[in-house]
């Protein structure tokens, strides 16, 4: 039996959204919110408790069978990290979290990849990362890409990640000591995130199988795509993938002006051609844009409700929570990691 406290953050992108399944660019944060599983290894079941939803996931082990159907829903993420983890050993313990969910801040991938660690499946980061997209999948059937799953395997303090997805290169980037990020909460909870995530993916590799990977596509290309939702989708991909290089560059050049102006173009982009945006997270950028010293503010995430980031210089915003009631000065952290504990430490 072994005691261990599995950790693992959640992520808020920069700039580079709905890039990483066309093999584009993103510019995330690993964020000093996450989740925290703490507990006993052994036995032939799982036995969990969250501090955040209802219910108590009591899985046999090893998982067989369906787990669509698993209650409580977040118990899926937890069985099909165990099932593809390939895992038969138990574990009794707690889920902690102070990610809002389903916010656009990878809760998911956050419980999933603490799930691994804590039930000891041996694997490297990069492969951690993948397991957790594949239970993803497994588990609520989202073809999402490998951005969130790599910011909290990968995440390093007072870094952006600059990840590219077509190599997995993963370079980070400073950031700049006079600024802040900071995280607000639309208020808006998603609503069929799932669907509307995969009939976009699908548009973009509608647009591929025309031009090619659309991150070495130029926009002079896409007069050769005769649809023009489909269209439109790969001028997002095209033109975010840009901005992306050229926020990281900003960030190198401390120049925080340009970083901004490139937050801004992405999340109209967002808005205009790859439609996730609503009305109320346009509000929510342009409230924070109006407000002195915030230097960029766009939504952040696959879109359809959840939060928006915003860069501002230092104290500009003094309490985010003010805002709309819910939102968080976030800092960079390091990756996740799991670390054993002693009988009497707790949390
Ligand atoms: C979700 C997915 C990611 C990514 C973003 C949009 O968070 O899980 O893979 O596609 O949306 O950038």
């Amino acid at each position: 039996m072994t005691r261990v406290r599995a950790h693992a953050p959640g992520r808020v992108n920069l700039i580079g959204d709905h890039t990483d399944h066309a093999g584009g660019v993103s510019l995330p944060i690993a964020i000093d919110l996450g989740t925290t599983i703490v507990g006993t290894r052994g036995g032939d079941a799982i036995d969990l408790r969250s501090d955040r939803a209802d219910g108590h996931l009591h899985l046999p082990m090893p998982v067989r069978g369906d787990i669509s159907s698993l209650e409580p829903v977040w118990g899926r993420y937890v069985a099909a990290v165990a099932e593809l983890g390939g895992t038969s050993v138990g574990f009794v313990g707690e889920v902690h979290s102070d990610l809002p969910l389903g916010a656009g801040l990878s809760s998911s991938a956050s419980l999933e990849i603490a799930a691994a660690l804590a039930l000891g499946v041996d694997l490297d980061r990069l492969e951690l990362a993948r397991l957790a997209q594949a239970a993803e999948f497994r588990a609520v059937g989202v073809p999402c890409g490998l951005l969130d799953q790599l910011s909290s395997a990968f995440g390093v303090a007072d870094h952006a990640l600059l990840i590219d997805f077509a190599t997995l290169a993963i370079t980070p980037v400073q950031l700049p000591s006079d600024c802040e990020i900071l995280v607000i909460h639309s208020g808006e909870e998603r609503t069929l995130a799932g669907s509307a995530y995969a009939e976009r993916r699908a548009a973009c590799e509608a647009a591929t199988a025309i031009l090619g990977p659309l991150p070495a596509a130029s926009p002079d290309d896409l007069d050769r795509i005769a649809d023009p939702v489909v269209r439109r989708r790969a001028h997002h991909v095209i033109t975010e993938c840009a901005r992306v290089h050229g926020a990281a560059e900003a960030l190198r050049s401390d120049d925080l002006t340009a970083f901004g102006a490139h937050m801004v173009a992405s999340h109209n982009s967002l808005r205009d051609d790859f439609e996730v945006s609503t009305p109320t997270l346009d509000a929510l950028v342009e409230r924070l844009l109006d407000l002195p010293g915030v230097f960029g503010a766009r939504l952040t995430g696959a879109g359809f409700g959840g939060c928006v980031v915003a860069v501002t210089g230092p104290g500009a915003i003094d309490e985010p929570a003010a805002i709309t009631g819910r939102g968080w000065r976030v800092r960079a952290v390091g990756p996740a990691a799991v670390t054993p504990l002693h009988a009497s430490e707790q949390l």
